[in-house]
């Protein structure tokens, strides 16, 4: 991806954002399109070890403009405090990502472990992460942005949320109040604070990344299990979806280019929505 190009359409020059699950797959490689379009970018997660490599891959000038930060999506305290030390350096904050989220083997449904099996803490974990870990950010960076009457928020929903997936209860359910939370939030904030202040989702199909790589590839092998095929089957566009196929509609939905836009989910999946598999 030549950052340069995306840079052309959207310059964000002097505008800040937090992303959340930043040191993540797909939030790393936004947090890294997003400073090749000048933004700074406060990167937060709760393990900031693999984010030195992002600030590597960033180069010395882009690193110039990224910050790490420490933040567990689930510590009300903890989001305040980085939201303080981003205010600190770079003065306010403009943009929020909401890029924390997953699931885990515990929670998920399967041969060895069927649905009245799954542990209660396995699916409140799972359910507390997608939804309260999209929710509570948006209080601590929202309240930030209701002051100044003006921010944007994007939040990552799922497919799971259009139409649940086999063996994910908990993961289907958190997203799909991701994509409720994000309806009710935009109305919330254009009529209580401020119509400038926009609140939108992505929905992405299927990347491969660290939370699904169980379910879609063997562990010895690395070859798709049936389940990695049938995703690639029912995708129209006949594969998984690489991190820079979100650029676009990221950058869309946190610039004024989409400033009539607020309280909508996009699904960015090759056609796999659309797809009834006939
Ligand atoms: N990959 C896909 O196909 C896909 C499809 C649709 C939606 N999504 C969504 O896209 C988002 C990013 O997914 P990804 O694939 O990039 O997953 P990922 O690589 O696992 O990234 C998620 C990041 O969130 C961090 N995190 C977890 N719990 C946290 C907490 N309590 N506080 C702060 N950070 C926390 C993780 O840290 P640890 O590594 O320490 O856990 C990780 O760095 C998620 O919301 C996911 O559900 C992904």
């Amino acid at each position: 991806m030549n950052y340069d190009d995306l840079a052309r359409q959207y310059d964000f020059t002097g505008r800040t954002v937090v992303i959340t699950g930043a040191t993540g797959v797909l939030g790393g490689e936004i947090a890294c399109a997003l400073v090749g379009c000048r933004a700074n970018v406060a990167m937060l997660d709760r393990n900031l070890g693999p984010g030195k490599g992002l600030l590597e891959l960033m180069g010395p000038d882009g690193a110039s403009h990224a910050v790490l930060v420490g933040g567990d999506v689930l510590d009300v305290e903890s989001l305040q405090r980085a939201a303080r030390s981003v205010v600190e350096r770079f003065g306010r904050i403009d943009a929020l990502i909401n890029a924390a989220g997953g699931n885990k083997p515990e929670a998920t449904a399967g041969a060895d472990r069927s649905f009245f099996d799954l542990p209660s803490e396995a699916l409140r974990w799972v359910i507390d992460l997608n939804l309260l870990g999209t929710i509570l950010p948006c209080q601590v960076f929202g309240r930030l942005m209701a002051e100044r009457g003006e921010g944007v928020i994007l939040n990552i929903s799922s497919m799971n949320a259009f139409r649940p997936l086999t063996r994910i209860p908990a993961y289907s359910a958190g997203k799909a109040g991701v994509s409720n939370f994000t309806q009710w939030l935009a109305v919330h904030m254009a009529q209580e604070y401020s119509p400038r202040i926009r609140v939108n989702a992505i929905a992405p199909g299927f990347f491969l990344t660290n939370q699904n790589r169980f379910l879609l590839t063997e562990r010895e092998s690395g070859e798709l299990t049936p389940r990695g095929r049938s995703i690639v089957a029912h995708t129209p566009m006949g594969r998984f979806g690489e991190p820079a196929d979100l650029f676009g509609t990221v950058m869309w939905l946190l610039s004024d280019a989409s400033a009539f836009v607020t309280g909508i989910v996009v699904p960015i999946d090759g056609g796999f929505s659309a797809f009834s598999g006939v």
